[in-house]
């Protein structure tokens, strides 16, 4: 979160996934002059993972700032589907630390997942 390069929303997200390899990736959100092309920090944090070599994802974190619970977006939890099973946990967190968790079939029910386009 720290590390997020917001300077048009000036709302910084950092995100982790834990991978079956036992590893946690990070990724934070990065926006652009040019809106529509700005990342989300799950997008990073996927990217990360790949990178790495991993392919599965066991668990995921949200951290943002403020009052409200930072929630992934419909489009990261679509992201999240591709490589993650539907009792994958999502931690939602804020600096105070954690404040929620939500199962992946919580937020995304009925989800159109890679078994599906294959
Ligand atoms: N954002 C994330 O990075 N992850 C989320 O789950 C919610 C929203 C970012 C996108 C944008 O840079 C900023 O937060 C404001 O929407």
């Amino acid at each position: 979160m720290r590390r997020a390069y917001a300077p048009y929303s000036r709302f910084s997200v950092g995100a982790a996934v834990r991978a079956d390899d036992g590893r946690i990736y990070a990724g934070c959100n990065v926006e652009n002059a040019a809106y529509p092309l700005g990342n989300c920090a799950e997008a990073a944090a996927i990217a990360a993972m790949v990178m790495g070599g991993a392919d599965k994802i066991t668990a995921v974190a949200v951290a943002g700032e403020g009052e409200a619970l930072v929630m992934p977006c419909g489009g990261c939890r679509q992201r999240i589907r591709e490589f993650a099973a539907p009792d994958v946990p999502i931690y939602v967190a804020g600096t105070d630390g954690r404040r929620a968790m939500f199962t992946l079939q919580e937020l995304l029910p009925k989800a159109f997942g890679p078994e599906d386009s294959s």
